[in-house]
């Protein structure tokens, strides 16, 4: 921690008085000092915007599509929130647009509702966590969804990268923008795709990344009431509140809410 010298002498008095404290005693004033500064609130309410720390893209990290998102200020969430209230108050514009975007391409394409579901979450996590979001994500929805559900959300990350002509996927211009033309993904990319190739949900894990577009439509106007419902029947939302509930991911929740308590 960082000691402003003068601040410290400025709580003990004169130089006079420091000079006459027995070592012992400047050790626990400066033990004192340094608990006050601890207790201190982290934020100051004037600039909330630099005290932000962490790699999502609520903390100013770059969401899917590269840009980074302005940092604006925290809208206060209710006591209680729901998944609703999180990709509300807490989702940012662009990763809010493109998962929108996706669950609204699976359900005018008829998609069973767990399908939709897993297209509106299945990036969602990029708000708090930007490495490994397929195994953050699905981690952080697990207790709340089906298995298959998580399970198609972990796979995706890895699926992305692999075309499935069946369906008509092609690896996504995008990918060779940000990631090089001669990118070849890590072995635990491929090992994790080529054991979801074999699984019996492979098509749920497949269809998020069917169904993941990446060209946001200007003027496209997307909402999350149409997925009320769907979430209603296939999202089990803890009565007190997500990060409130003690389930084993309540931290990531809670992390999401107050994305700046270091202590
Ligand atoms: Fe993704
Ligand atoms: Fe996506």
């Amino acid at each position: 921690m960082h000691i402003d010298r003068r601040a410290f002498l400025a709580t003990l008095g004169s130089a006079t008085v420091v000079e006459a404290m027995s070592s012992e005693a400047r050790a626990d004033a400066l033990e004192h000092y340094m608990i006050a500064q601890l207790d201190k609130p982290a934020a100051p309410a004037a600039q909330p915007l630099q005290m932000r720390r962490g790699t999502g893209a609520l903390f100013g990290g770059p969401s899917p599509s590269g840009q980074r998102p302005e940092l604006t200020a925290l809208a206060t969430m209710p006591e209680r929130p729901t998944l609703v209230d999180f990709i509300r108050l807490r989702g940012t514009p662009g990763i809010g647009n493109h998962i929108l975007q996706s669950a609204s391409d699976a359900l005018k394409k008829g998609e069973p509702e767990e399908t939709v579901l897993a297209c509106l979450l299945h990036d969602f996590v990029l708000n708090l966590m930007k490495p490994d979001h397929g195994w953050w994500g699905a981690q952080m929805m697990e207790p709340y969804v089906s298995e298959k559900v998580s399970w198609a959300i972990r796979h995706h990350q890895a699926l992305r990268f692999y075309p499935d002509p069946s369906v008509g996927y092609e690896y996504p211009e995008l990918y060779v923008r940000i990631f090089g033309k001669d990118y070849v993904p890590a072995p635990y990319i491929k090992a994790s795709y080529e054991s979801a190739r074999k699984h019996k949900w492979y098509m749920d894990a497949r269809m998020i990344t069917v169904h993941d577009l990446y060209a946001f439509e200007p003027g496209m106007k997307v909402s999350i009431d149409p997925f009320m419902d769907i979430i209603g029947r296939n999202f089990r939302q803890p009565k007190e509140g997500l990060g409130f509930d003690g389930s084993p991911v309540a931290h990531m929740w809670r992390t999401l809410n107050y994305p700046d308590n270091p202590l």
